[in-house]
């Protein structure tokens, strides 16, 4: 279908609101609508957002706006060729191949986020195993830039899930470990958040196979959160948060799904 749609900014984000019912006109009598355009020959992807009462919009990425040559700010009345596609489908999962099976491969296999925790306290021997697994991980060049900080304290460990809503499982752990990263050690910040990475995994995979469960947040650099745990923790200039890990005994069960994926598998070349 083509149409004429209006292109403004809303408050920080520029959207363009579709001037018929799509759920209607595409007969898609319910979910997600997920759409393929074509504006000023580009084309581009989106989904959906409905505004009620039958009225739809698409939000602009950034990026999207570039291409498109726009900056969003003036308003704009352009023309858009739009129809439904197809929403990107879960990934096809093959058949597990046969696979060698030992203790690492099975706690790294069936390891899973937990959100929920009993109430159950933790102990030094599980705390400095754990501690040991992150500081056993690879780093590039050897340089193993980083440092742990272990909050068993309910009030701290409350105190900055007001910095972060995706962090409300805190109020439940009985410990979470902030991982950091020397940046003067380290250097090369890429390097540094790969590091960091590696031994956040590390402790993952081995409150896992300790039987204790656990969830790997993400520290944006530069985000409240970010500056939330700087000031809460007091660290230090040189010191940059990469992950935290809330943990305890598992308050709910969970399993893995098969994750093998030929279709992410490229032999030789891609
Ligand atoms: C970089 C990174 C940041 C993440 N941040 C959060 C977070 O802020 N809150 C959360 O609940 N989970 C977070 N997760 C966990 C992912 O949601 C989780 O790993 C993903 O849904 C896959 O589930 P699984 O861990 O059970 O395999 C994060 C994971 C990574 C790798």
């Amino acid at each position: 279908m083509d149409c004429i749609v209006d292109i403004k900014k809303e408050g920080n984000k520029v959207v363009a609101s579709l001037p018929f019912d799509a759920r209607a006109e595409f007969n898609i009598p319910k979910g997600s609508i997920y759409v393929k355009c074509v504006l000023e020959n580009i084309q581009f992807k989106s989904k959906l957002m409905s505004r009620g009462n039958g009225r739809y919009c698409i939000f602009f990425s950034k990026q999207l706006l570039k291409d498109i040559g726009i900056d969003g700010n003036e308003k704009l009345n352009v023309h858009l060729k739009i129809e439904p596609d197809t929403p990107t489908l879960l990934p096809e999962f093959t058949e597990m191949p046969e696979l060698i099976n030992n203790e690492v491969l099975k706690a790294i296999s069936q390891r899973a986020s937990i959100r929920r925790f009993s109430e159950k306290d933790i102990n030094h021997v599980q705390m400095n195993t754990i501690l040991n697994a992150g500081l056993c991980a690879p780093s590039a060049t050897n340089k193993r830039p980083f440092h742990f900080v272990v909050v068993k304290d309910k009030e701290k460990m409350f105190s900055i899930i007001g910095y972060n809503p995706y962090v409300k499982m805190l109020k439940g752990a009985q410990a979470c470990i902030i991982v950091c990263g020397d940046k003067v050690v380290q250097g090369i910040p890429e390097w540094l958040l790969a590091d960091c990475s590696a031994a956040t995994q590390n402790i993952l995979l081995a409150i896992h196979s300790i039987g204790l469960g656990g969830v790997w947040c993400g520290i944006k650099q530069g985000s409240d959160f970010y500056k939330g745990i700087v000031k809460e923790f007091g660290l230090p200039n040189n010191i940059r948060p990469v992950s935290l890990v809330a943990f305890g005994y598992p308050g709910e069960e969970k399993t893995q799904s098969c994750r093998f994926e030929n279709s992410k598998i490229h032999f030789e070349t891609w």
